[in-house]
């Protein structure tokens, strides 16, 4: 376990939002986690579990303990004819994990190639894209209680999972820590590659196997999204909204083009991305922050933008919304007040 004071999150959050926190602590296993929540620098203190960062706005300074699980390993739990079950530390990198299970031909995992963040935030947003979510591979997920330090391990039922979403961000929302998720991956996989972008990049390609949605995936993603290490972001700032099907048809009457995805017969989910270019946000700045030029979705730090700069940009998308398509966007990313 390691504890710092005064430490700069400048390489903890992917914004690159330069704030400290008052205390940083690191811990390894289950049981440092278990005394770390019985200590008094948690009983006096406010803190925040951060994963990779790669979710996350600072607005500034944060007065309290953060905390970062570096629970590595992965193992083989249980295995049968068609599938292996892996139990990942919640420490580890997503993406190595992905290219783990890609160079190990277990299916399930290689649609979410590239994203950035750690294992342990993958069930609590649940993270997704090109057609597939975590949900769909998570089998368990291992947690300790804040409250009383006792282990919890919840099914994939128990997580209540929905689009970027779970019972961790709900009724449990800082309640428990994941120290370790177990992925149930296929021996025997079709890829799914039947979402828009992909279905298309994937003809660049002689073959569909694992290896290639992987190749596919990043290489869309490469195009699209900016890499945090050169330009500051978190991916898609804002979720994308799931409206009425009696809106959503209003709005096709004045917008032939409006694309979208199927919710249920009452519900029906628009890109954020398209409504966000609509209205000529794309490619914008207001001082140090900018609608990314390739993916309306994504807010980018062009140098030493803090969080309220980046907060003040995205109100004045969200009311340009709301004014031309009378929807709410909701920021995905998790917004932290110290
Ligand atoms: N679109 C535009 N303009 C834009 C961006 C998107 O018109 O600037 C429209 C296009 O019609 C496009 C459609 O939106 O066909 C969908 O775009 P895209 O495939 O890029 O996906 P998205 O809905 O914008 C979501 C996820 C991404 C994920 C992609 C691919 C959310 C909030 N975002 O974006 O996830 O990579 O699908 O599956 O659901 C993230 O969460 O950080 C993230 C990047």
């Amino acid at each position: 376990m390691r504890t710092l004071e005064n430490f700069s999150l400048l390489n903890h959050n992917t914004f690159g939002v330069d704030v400290t926190a008052n205390y940083f602590v690191e811990y390894d296993n289950i049981t440092e986690l278990q005394q770390l929540l019985g200590s008094d620098l948690l009983k006096e203190n406010k803190f925040f579990h951060i994963g990779g960062g790669s979710n996350l706005l600072f607005i500034n300074d944060y007065e309290g303990v953060i905390l970062h699980s570096q629970i590595k390993g992965k193992e083989i739990s249980k295995e049968s004819a068609d599938h292996v079950w892996i139990r990942v530390g919640a420490g580890e990198n997503w993406d190595d994990f992905v290219d783990y299970c890609v160079e190990n031909q277990l299916g399930g995992a290689e649609n979410l190639s590239l994203i950035p963040g750690e294992v342990g935030a993958t069930p609590i947003q649940n993270i997704g894209a090109y057609g597939v979510e975590v949900k769909d591979i998570i089998q368990s997920v291992d947690c300790i209680e804040i409250s009383t330090g006792k282990q919890k391990t919840f099914s994939n039922k128990e997580c209540a999972f929905g689009y970027r979403d779970s019972i961790f961000k709900q009724g449990f929302r800082n309640k428990y820590v994941v120290c370790y998720v177990t992925y149930k991956l296929a021996k025997h996989y079709t890829p799914n590659v039947s979402y828009g972008s992909l279905s298309t990049e994937i003809l660049n390609y002689k073959e569909v196997n694992i290896q290639t949605v992987r190749q596919a995936v990043i290489a869309i993603r490469k195009r699209k999204l900016p890499e945090p290490k050169v330009l500051g972001n978190a991916g898609s700032f804002f979720m994308n909204p799931i409206i009425a099907m009696e809106h959503f048809l209003q709005l096709q009457q004045l917008y032939p083009d409006i694309p979208s995805f199927h919710v249920s017969d009452k519900h029906i989910k628009v890109p954020a991305g398209w409504l966000i270019e609509q209205c000529g946000w794309k490619g914008k700045s207001i001082g140090k922050v900018a609608v990314h030029g390739s993916q309306a979705l994504v807010l980018i730090n062009k140098g030493g933008a803090n969080g309220l700069d980046i907060i003040y940009l995205s109100d004045k998308i969200r009311e340009s919304v709301k004014e031309k398509f009378n929807i709410d966007i909701i920021p995905e990313v998790n917004i932290i007040f110290g």
